[in-house]
């Protein structure tokens, strides 16, 4: 089956979450895409819901689709974010950030009362790490962040190096923030929560791509359904 399909269908059975009302914490990527254009179908026909959108390109897509959106200054607690990922683990822990959205994504997570990730099948993972793992930093003191950011991964019993990411002008990526993006390659993370602690000791390291204890829910689509996971 088409991959862009098995996320739409992910995507829809997100919209069952969804009730009038909700303040709402819209994703990045191509499987947030399918959520929003999905949602905006269901705004056309009366649903009355807002959304604080998680990077400047869902920005872009819910206003010209016709969703209403708000700030998380105006509205700073949403009841449900529905977003993609990289890798999902089974105990719900997620890698984010393949888009480069990773800060804001995650504290607009934060400030949900309740976060569901949707994906096709291929991002379960039995652990994180198959993917590489964003690490936004500020540009100042970039080696030697690069530097800490390896030191920490290889502490974790995961060495690997640690590259800043390219825009497509030859330049380095720059976020939304501003900031730039190391992707580091640590291989199987055997404990997360200490990788995710080590990088938030790094002064030079702005946010990372591990959210851990964020997700309540996964729908994944597959050839076989979609099935939905809970986090116990
Ligand atoms: C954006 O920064 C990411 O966190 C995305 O949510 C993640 O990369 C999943 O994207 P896709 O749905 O395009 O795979």
């Amino acid at each position: 089956m088409d991959i862009e399909e098995l996320k739409r269908q992910a995507a829809a059975r997100a919209l069952e979450w969804v009730r009038p009302g909700m303040r709402l914490g819209l994703g990045t990527g191509s499987t947030a895409k399918h959520f929003v254009d999905l949602l905006a179908e269901r705004v056309r026909a009366g649903l009355d819901v807002i959304g604080v959108p998680t990077s400047e390109a869902t920005r872009a897509q819910a206003e010209r689709l016709g969703v209403p959106l708000t700030t998380l200054d105006e509205t700073p607690a949403l009841d449900l974010t529905v977003d993609g990922a990289d890798e999902i683990a089974p105990d719900l822990s997620l890698i984010k950030g393949g888009g480069g959205a990773l800060l804001r994504e995650k504290i607009v997570a934060a400030a949900s009362s309740r976060m569901i990730v949707i994906a096709d099948e291929a991002k379960w993972v039995p652990r994180l790490g198959r993917f590489r793992l964003p690490v936004e930093v500020v540009p100042f003191g970039l080696a030697s962040t690069q530097r800490a950011v390896e030191a920490a991964a290889a502490a974790c019993g995961a060495p690997g190096s640690a590259t800043l990411r390219q825009g497509r002008d030859g330049h380095a990526f720059v976020t939304d923030g501003g900031h730039w993006i190391l992707d580091a390659a640590p291989g199987q993370i055997a404990d997360p929560k200490s990788l995710a602690d080590r990088l938030n000791a790094i002064p030079g390291v702005v946010e990372h791509g591990l959210f851990i204890g964020l997700a309540q829910a996964a729908i994944l689509a597959g050839p076989a359904g979609v099935r939905v996971v809970e986090r116990r």
